[in-house]
């Protein structure tokens, strides 16, 4: 397991009466109970933990206490005071606020606009106070150490950034409870000790935490108690300091997890794919690998390091300047994604919500997506086709979903991630490139992707996948390719590389000294 760094010390239990407290709380969506009669409080300055499979009802529920969601049975009580919140700036002037799993920003608007959405500052005549937002906003952009300016725009900063801006969010009102969602899911190792440090400023001012994630070693670090739901029920609390991964996991899947003992492929074919000191002008420079048949090749490096814009230059959706692509033996330069479909590759993106999916149609309609061809004659859709392809996909990954009707947008957002690779396993395709796989997945679903990744190099795939996660990406590869900074700066074994030494390498380290890297594979 990675070493949490940032540490918030040792972790007295919080013994005061409950800031916040849900009682019995329902919610039903057609053909869904998220929510049978829950239970759940929070202490001020503590940090409670909230678990469960993808789909137990855990964004739900704290979209009820965000007065995003009207629960349709049960109470909500602040500091005593029964509660019931009609939308989310209703909750955010009590106090209660939501920090979403989906990030929720406007693209087009700045920072600052984005931050103070819904409550600019206003002088005489309603008009906005501009140089009091700059203000404001610099204030709480320098409380959380940010990096970009009150005047960026949203839709330039990476996922990380954006992040920070829904932090920023939260703090406009002075907060007695704050929600994480899954807030480390799109930051890397690195970036989330200064989450992990905004978590212990907010508890050190008596501020209630609930924390979403499904990274263990994330909630043994930083909570004092942890709740778990299962199927919409509530299934119990305990004090951190008094389990252990095991419990937990029992306690949210009904078993004890069987690891992921599958093994790595051993056997390799051709070349698959090879970068020839491949280069997008400013973006990534002299990039050079091969993933051979049947073989996983990992990629690992910081949020920034140029890791998915290599992918996505494979996959057609940028050009390069310099270098070349050589696909199943043939120099290629896709002009477009369609192109890189045919000649069989697919990229399962990082961000699902703008690339993978299309929210407002129907589960089994996004699964069939990018194969079109398999499920359709002469221009016409086969339903029975269609259906075949989701039940396959739905069972192998477990998805959860009412029927193949549902929306996508309304699956909890483990359950979107598994459409978008159960689309693109479909292709059929001959390098699959994997980025982020396993984010926002549950334990025992990550340990199933795991196994279908390996399962599926064995069979002839070449896998190329790219991950924040070192025990990801350790777990999976054959080799790794560091980056740091838009280059290789090294290759590994994947069996015998240890985390220090990958550490270095996308940190940008002792470059010279660093152990030497792996000749490369024949
Ligand atoms: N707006 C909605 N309409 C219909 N069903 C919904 C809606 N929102 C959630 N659901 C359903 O409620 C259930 C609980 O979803 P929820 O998003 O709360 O799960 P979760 O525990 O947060 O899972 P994950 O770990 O994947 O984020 C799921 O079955 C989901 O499909
Ligand atoms: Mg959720």
């Amino acid at each position: 397991m990675t070493p949490i760094q940032g540490s918030t010390g040792q972790r007295q239990l919080i013994d005061a009466e409950p800031v916040l407290k849900l009682e019995g709380i329902t919610k039903r969506f057609p053909g869904v109970v998220a929510l049978n009669k829950v239970d759940f409080d929070v202490r001020p300055g503590e940090v409670h933990a909230l678990l469960g499979e993808n789909g137990a009802g855990k964004s739900t529920l704290m979209k009820v206490l965000a007065g995003k969601h009207q629960a349709d049975e049960g109470t909500i009580i602040l500091s005593g005071e029964e509660m019931a919140f009609e939308n989310p700036k209703h909750a955010k002037r009590a106090g209660v606020v939501l920090i979403h799993q989906e990030q929720s920003l406007v693209p087009g608007m700045t920072v600052a606009e984005n931050i103070y959405l819904g409550s600019l500052p206003k002088k005489w005549g309603n008009r906005v106070d501009w140089p009091k937002l700059r203000e404001d906003t610099n204030r709480i952009l320098e409380t959380l150490k940010c990096s970009f300016q009150h005047d960026d725009l949203v839709g330039s900063l990476s996922i990380a950034k954006k992040q920070m801006v829904e932090i920023a969010r939260a703090l406009v009102f002075t907060p007695r409870v704050v929600v994480f969602d899954e807030p480390t899911a799109s930051l890397t190792d690195h970036e989330k000790p200064v989450l992990y440090d905004i978590i212990r400023n907010l508890q050190k001012q008596g501020v209630g935490i609930v924390y979403i994630s499904h990274r263990m070693d994330e909630i043994f670090h930083l909570s004092h108690r942890i709740s778990v739901l299962r199927d919409g029920e509530y299934t119990g609390t305990v004090n951190t300091c008094d389990t252990n991964e095991d419990e937990v996991t029992r306690m949210m899947i009904g078993r004890s997890l069987e690891l992921d003992h599958a093994s790595k492929p051993t056997e390799f074919g051709e070349n698959m794919l090879e970068l020839r000191n491949l280069s997008v002008r400013r973006i990534f420079e002299d990039v050079s690998f091969k993933v051979r048949k049947g073989e996983i090749v990992g990629m690992y490096g910081l949020v920034g390091a140029g890791r998915s814009e290599v992918a996505e230059t494979i996959f057609g959706l940028r050009g390069y300047t310099a270098g070349e692509v050589v696909m199943d033996g043939e120099v290629v330069n896709f002009r477009n994604t369609h192109d890189a479909v045919v000649k069989g590759i697919a990229l399962v993106p990082e961000d699902r919500k703008e690339q993978g999916l299309v929210l407002g149609m129907n589960c089994r309609d996004n699964m069939t997506l990018a194969s079109l061809s398999s499920v359709s004659s002469m221009g016409f859709m086969k339903g029975l086709a269609e259906l075949s392809v989701y039940d396959k996909y739905h069972q192998a990954m477990k998805i959860k979903s009412p029927s193949w009707r549902q929306k996508v947008g309304n699956l909890s957002g483990g359950n979107q991630q598994k459409i978008v690779i159960g689309k693109w396993l479909h292709t059929h395709p001959k390098l699959l490139i994997l980025d982020e796989p396993t984010r926002g997945i549950d334990v025992g679903s990550k340990a199933e992707i795991h196994a279908l990744v390996k399962d599926l190099a064995k069979s002839g795939y070449a896998v190329l996948v790219i991950s924040s996660e070192m025990p990801e990406v350790l777990g999976l590869s054959n080799r790794i390719i560091a980056m740091y900074e838009g280059r290789v700066t090294a290759e590994f074994d994947g069996d015998s590389v240890s985390e220090d030494v990958l550490v270095q390498a996308i940190t940008g380290q002792n470059t010279e000294q660093r152990a030497s890297p792996k000749p490369e594979a024949v």
